[in-house]
C-alpha cells in the first residue's frame, strides 16, 4: 500500500543490486563470512521497486524475506556472486553493489571436512584476492553512461576522506559511505553520499527511509546528466 505513494522516478528503469555478506568455503561445513545482514541493500531494492523500476537482488546468505515484486538469484560465494552479477549486466540502467564481498577467498579449501589433528596441528589457509564486482561492471559503462554505478564502503575511520577517494580509485559517480561497525545487523544508519561535487550526510534514520533517500538521489542525478 506504501508502495504506491512513492514517486515513480525511476518508471522503465532496470536496476541491479547486490545485498548481504559472501560466504568463502574452508571445507564442506565451514567458511569465512562477515556480519553484513542484508537489510540496506534489500532495503534499497524495496524502495527501486516501489520507485517503478525493474529489479533484480543477487543476494548472499541473508534471513530476509524478498522484498515484493523483486526477482531474487541467491549466490554464496564473492565468485559466484560475480558470475551472477556480469551474467545479469546487460541491459541494466543502474548497479547498485551493496553487498559486503569478500576481499579473499580461500584456495586451499578442503573436499572433505577436516579433522583435528592428535598432535593439535591447526590448519594453515592461503587466500587470493576476490575478482572486484563493482570494477568489473564499471568497466562495463558504455559512453551512453549506462549501466550508472553506486558503490557503498564501510569504513572505520576517516569516512569523509576515504570515501571521496574511493569513489575516484572506483572510477564511479556515486559512492555511499558508512561506517561499518555501526551499520553492520542495525536496523538505522547514517550515510554520506560522495559525489563529483563533494559530499553530502543523509542524517541517522531507518535503512528503509535512507534506502528511498538513496533512490532518489540516484534518480535526481541521472536526470541531471541527461539535461
Ligand atoms: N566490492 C565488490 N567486489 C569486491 C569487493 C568490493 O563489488 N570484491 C564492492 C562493494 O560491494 C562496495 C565497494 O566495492 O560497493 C567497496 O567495497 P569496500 O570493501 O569498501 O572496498 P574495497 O575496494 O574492497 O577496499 P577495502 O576493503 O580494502 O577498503
Ligand atoms: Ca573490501
Amino acid at each position: 500500500l506504501v508502495a504506491s505513494f512513492q514517486p515513480k522516478v525511476l518508471a522503465g528503469k532496470r536496476v541491479l543490486l547486490t545485498a548481504g555478506p559472501t560466504f568463502e568455503a574452508i571445507d564442506p561445513v565451514r567458511g569465512i563470512t562477515n556480519l553484513s545482514s542484508g537489510k540496506m541493500g534489500y532495503s534499497i531494492a524495496r524502495a527501486a521497486r516501489e520507485a517503478g523500476a525493474e529489479v533484480t537482488l543477487v543476494s548472499g546468505p541473508t534471513t530476509l524475506p524478498t522484498p515484493h515484486g523483486v526477482r531474487r538469484i541467491d549466490v554464496r560465494s564473492a565468485a559466484q556472486m560475480h558470475e551472477a552479477v556480469m551474467d545479469h549486466i546487460g541491459g541494466q540502467h543502474i548497479f547498485v553493489g551493496v553487498a559486503a564481498v569478500a576481499d579473499w577467498r580461500v584456495t586451499n579449501a578442503s573436499d572433505q571436512k577436516m579433522k583435528k589433528q592428535d598432535d593439535g596441528a591447526t590448519p594453515r589457509l592461503e587466500f587470493e584476492q576476490n575478482p572486484d564486482i563493482l570494477a568489473s561492471v564499471a568497466a562495463t559503462t558504455s559512453i551512453s553512461g549506462w549501466p550508472y554505478c553506486v558503490g557503498f564502503a564501510a569504513e572505520s575511520e576517516n569516512l569523509v576522506e576515504y570515501g571521496a577517494i574511493k569513489r575516484e580509485k572506483k572510477g564511479i559517480p556515486l559512492l555511499v559511505g558508512n561506517i561499518g561497525h555501526h551499520t553492520f545487523g542495525q536496523d538505522d544508519n547514517t550515510i554520506v553520499l560522495f559525489d563529483e561535487s563533494g559530499h553530502t550526510v543523509l542524517p541517522r534514520a531507518d535503512k528503509l527511509t535512507l534506502a528511498r533517500q538513496l533512490i532518489s538521489e540516484i534518480a535526481k542525478r541521472i536526470e541531471q546528466r541527461s539535461l
